[in-house]
């Protein structure tokens, strides 16, 4: 066991010793005992290497045939816990190995599982080793020719990667299937998937003149449900085209939608597999969220063709190379959707309150990683999400079309081969004659930066600082886009950089740019758009902040500003709220003592801002919405969580009441039309959703708000149903459980639907939520096995329900680590998602700390913990020491 518990690092990579050319593999499905026939010819890649080390985990060896003779162990091969090590003296081999798995006791849905009738694989990152002895990893590039032989005519599909060849029925009743993938891929890319499906059919002729099978298998019963996905998909390829010129390669795509699943999708080549809650959608089951989501991961997994495997990765510590490129260009095209605000202010929230905190813990790693334990532990919002910032700010920095050349070069140079970040780079450099030196440390270095604007005589001064983290102790200046504008005092926009593009580089560790006399007193629009991953720091007036909501051109500045007026006060009832605990005579009740008459006043402000202008719906509805918790808490050293989540509420609560008639009277202009996925419908209906629940919560304060019953039942879609359950959950009235009653009734049988009902109860703000959690995972559509009941119910719980999870006596700290002991056995890479919350522990007011630090410890101690687990308690553990 030790020896796998050693990390690997990105410097000691070298070329594999052989390669792996073609791949003849065949399977006999069985749900115990399926056997697997692997026929390889392998070629030697370094001279002078005479042993073959191939990776294997949880097979059962049978046999092995080195051409065409048959090997003894320990004679011409040697077994070990984790593969299989072959004495190879030669430049070429054909290897014939013969093992088999069990698919139905693979709970970790990784490998060759089986569940619910159907067999599905899943190998990113490793898990083409637990199918078959196999050099696993990303720079071995093999031709795959697959075989599927399956005794069960039930199963109507027999899929894999590539064309089909060979569609046969055998003497004997078994049925034949044989798949060829023209294109060499990593083993990662490799898929099979058996099972019986409906199918949904369409096709797509591309700019090459190709004419695409395109497929959508369902588990039966759903085919209505499909077919946003099916237009996605359509709407992806066509943009790809569009906008990098890049066409699809094979003549067949296919999407499967399983129920079973670790993470949203996977790009496997021709085969992609996808969660069906990213497939599935209807009008009465999906919000719009749901069909926003669908369109972009079909989009991302569709657009990994060619950012993925086309041009794949060296080794796993360049994950980055494709998953930050592929979310950039997935958020391209959702920007050309649907709303690009909307988009911009939803990628935001998701570096403010998920990869900050990250960050600023104890895996804070760069978005290419130096030291790697568990793979699986490092699909993260760091090297996604800000991997795909750090793309981004390449294409503000050379320009679409620069960006563009770049790619361009790149796939000239790369397509077909196992590349790196530095490759990327250098390619986007070459076409643009760019030198990128500096900015490459956004690949090396981990952290948040944290630039500091002073407003002095005659000048701007920026600083940035780059605090040290738990990997790295010395930290580097940064290569740092801001784009900024200067706010006179009647409220005119000007640019302040020296070219006068709005953006200002900051790449020493401080600059100034000197101020024109007019704009001495005025006030700086800083960031927008967020044009780098970065906190900033410049000390606003709540009414210089409202100087911006008023004046400031760009929607995403207004929206900014009514961000920091939010925290602005959260932080002042925090504060007070503080000074009451200090003095023990706490008012929790009336909040408004927490606030000057000049605070509540801002708040006003605000609305009636928001009363005068005409702004559009989505940023009405955007700037309506107080930061989230997890996005405050980042702000905060030694939090005191339920501190923080009273104030919170105070603030919600005073915002309720400052927009009272605001929201009446946006609620009464609503016109109801029926369902449609449109934009401008989409934006009238999430500030129906923001209206209704502050609008609830007013109204709850005054011991009304029970009469939602009438709208929900005359509500014709789930986004509108969902934003009444909301109102009532949060507002905590009565109606909220016989709203929950009412939908369970109507979508008991739908398990996609029920995680929503399921998370709605496990964010619930109540009392006996613990017990409540009890009996929900002894309810009938619950299972501890499928990742997506785990994540709607203890997993929102753990995230998102911050009175529950920070329970002063500990009790819900305990709650998650007692079920992580439980799943860890189960689904190592799900239990460590679930444990990200409790890892922020350092971060928090010492009582809490040591609570949170008891379970870990506790769990730290646990017989068998996974390498997932053990590489992010031990790092946790070992900060606090
Ligand atoms: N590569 C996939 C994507 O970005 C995600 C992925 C990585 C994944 N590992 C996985 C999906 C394990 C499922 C299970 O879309
Ligand atoms: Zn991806």
């Amino acid at each position: 066991m030790s020896s796998i518990l050693v990390a690997k690092r990105r410097d000691d990579y070298r070329p594999s010793d052989f390669f792996i050319d073609t791949v003849d593999i065949s399977f006999i499905l069985s749900p115990e005992n399926t056997e697997v026939c692997n026929i390889m010819e392998v070629t030697r890649n370094i001279s002078g290497c005479d042993i073959l080390k191939l990776d294997g985990e949880q097979l059962n060896f049978v046999s092995l045939m080195i051409n065409g003779r048959l090997a003894k162990e320990n004679i011409d091969y040697t077994l070990h816990e984790n593969g299989l090590d072959i004495n190879l003296d030669v430049d070429h081999a054909t290897l014939e190995i013969k093992n088999t798995i069990s698919p139905i006791n693979n709970t970790s849905l990784e490998g060759l599982y089986y569940v619910s009738g159907a067999y599905c694989t899943q190998c990113e990152a490793e898990g083409f080793r637990k199918i078959t002895y196999f050099l696993d990893r990303p720079d071995v590039l093999s031709k795959y020719r697959v075989t599927i032989i399956c005794d069960r005519p039930e199963l109507t599909y027999l899929l894999s990667n590539g064309n089909k060849l060979e569609d046969t029925l055998l003497e004997d009743g078994r049925r034949k299937v044989v798949w060829e993938d023209p294109h060499r891929k990593p083993a990662y890319l490799f898929a099979l998937v058996a099972g019986h499906f409906d199918r949904l059919e369409d096709s797509f002729t591309t700019s090459e003149g190709r004419e695409v099978l395109l497929e959508v298998f369902v588990d039966s019963g759903r085919l209505h449900q499909a077919g946003h996905a099916m237009s996605s998909l359509k709407k992806a390829m066509k943009w790809d085209e569009d906008t990098f010129g890049l066409a699809y390669d094979l003549d067949r795509y296919m999407i499967v939608a399983v129920d079973f699943f670790n993470m949203g999708a996977m790009e496997n080549k021709g085969l992609n597999v996808f969660n069906s809650k990213f497939v599935l959608a209807e009008p009465k089951s999906a919000t719009d969220e749901d069909y926003f989501n669908i369109e972009s991961i079909i989009a991302h997994e569709y657009f990994h063709n060619w950012t993925g495997n086309r041009v794949t990765c060296r080794d796993w510590f360049q994950l980055s190379l494709k998953e930050g490129l592929t979310v950039f260009r997935d958020q391209r095209f959702s920007e050309d959707m649907s709303s690009a605000l909307g988009c911009r202010i939803k990628q935001v929230k998701v570096m403010r309150e998920h990869q900050f905190a990250e960050d600023a813990g104890p895996m804070s790693h760069p978005i290419r990683p130096d030291e790697v334990l568990e793979m699986n532990n490092f699909y993260t919002v760091t090297v996604y999400d800000k991997g795909a910032e750090v793309i981004r700010m390449l294409h503000t920095l050379l320009t679409p079309a620069g960006f563009r050349r770049g790619m361009d070069l790149y796939f000239a140079r790369h397509d077909g081969q196992a590349v790196t970040c530095d490759d990327f780079v250098q390619a986007m450099e070459d076409a643009n004659d760019a030198n990128l030196s500096q900015f490459k440390l956004w690949y090396s270095q981990s952290g948040t930066p944290e630039v500091k604007l002073a407003l002095e005589q005659n000048q701007l001064r920026l600083t940035q600082t780059n605090k040290p983290t738990p990997d790295q102790a010395v930290k580097q200046a940064l290569y740092i886009p801001i784009k900024l504008s200067m706010l006179d005092e009647k409220g005119l926009e000007h640019t302040v950089d020296e070219e006068h593009l709005g953006t200002f580089v900051l790449s020493q560790e401080a600059a100034t740019i000197s101020l024109p006399e007019r704009l001495q007193h005025g006030v700086p629009v800083i960031l927008t758009d967020f044009s780098a991953p970065v906190k900033i720091d410049y000390q606003y007036t709540l009414d210089e902040i409202l100087h911006v909501l008023r004046f400031a051109q760009s929607h995403y500045a207004k929206w900014d500003a009514s961000q920091m007026l939010y925290s602005r006060l959260i932080r002042l009832a925090y504060d007070s709220n503080e000074d009451n605990d200090n003095d023990n005579n706490s008012d929790n009740n009336n909040d408004n003592n927490k606030y000057n008459a000049g605070q509540i006043q801002s708040l006003t402000n605000l609305i009636e801002y928001l009363e005068q202008a005409t702004l559009p719906d989505d940023v009405v509805a955007q700037i309506l919405c107080i930061p989230s918790f997890e996005t405050l808490a980042i702000e905060y050293t030694q939090l005191n969580p339920s501190r923080l989540q009273s104030a919170h509420q105070e603030l919600t609560l005073l915002l309720a009441r400052t927009a009272k008639d605001c929201c009446e009277r946006r609620l009464k202009e609503q016109r109801v039309l029926p369902y449609r996925y449109e934009q401008s419908e989409v934006n009238r209906r999430t500030l129906f959703a923001v209206c209704i629940r502050l609008h609830v919560l007013a109204l709850s304060q005054e011991g009304k708000g029970n009469d939602l019953l009438s709208a929900y039942a005359q509500a014709d879609n789930m986004t509108d149903k969902l934003a009444l359950l909301k109102a009532a959950q949060q507002a905590d009235i009565n109606a909220f459980d016989a709203l929950m009653i009412d939908f369970e009734e109507e979508f008991g049988h739908d398990a996609v639907v029920m995680d929503k009902w399921f998370a709605l109860h496990a964010t619930a703000p109540r009392d006996d939520i613990l017990s409540r959690l009890d009996l929900l995972q002894a309810h009938s559509q619950y299972s501890v096995k499928n990742p997506n009941k785990v994540r709607a119910l203890i997993g929102s719980f753990a995230f998102y329900n911050t009175q529950g999870f920070h329970a002063a006596d500990g009790s819900g700290y305990k709650y998650v680590v007692d079920f992580l002991m439980k799943l860890d056995a189960i689904n190592p890479q799900v239990a460590s998602r679930i444990i990200t919350p409790l890892l922020q522990m350092n971060r928090y007011e010492s009582t809490y700390k040591s609570l949170i630090e008891s379970q870990l410890s506790r769990l730290f101690t646990q017989k068998n913990l996974s390498k997932d687990l053990f590489e992010k308690l031990s790092k946790t553990l070992a900060q606090s020491a």
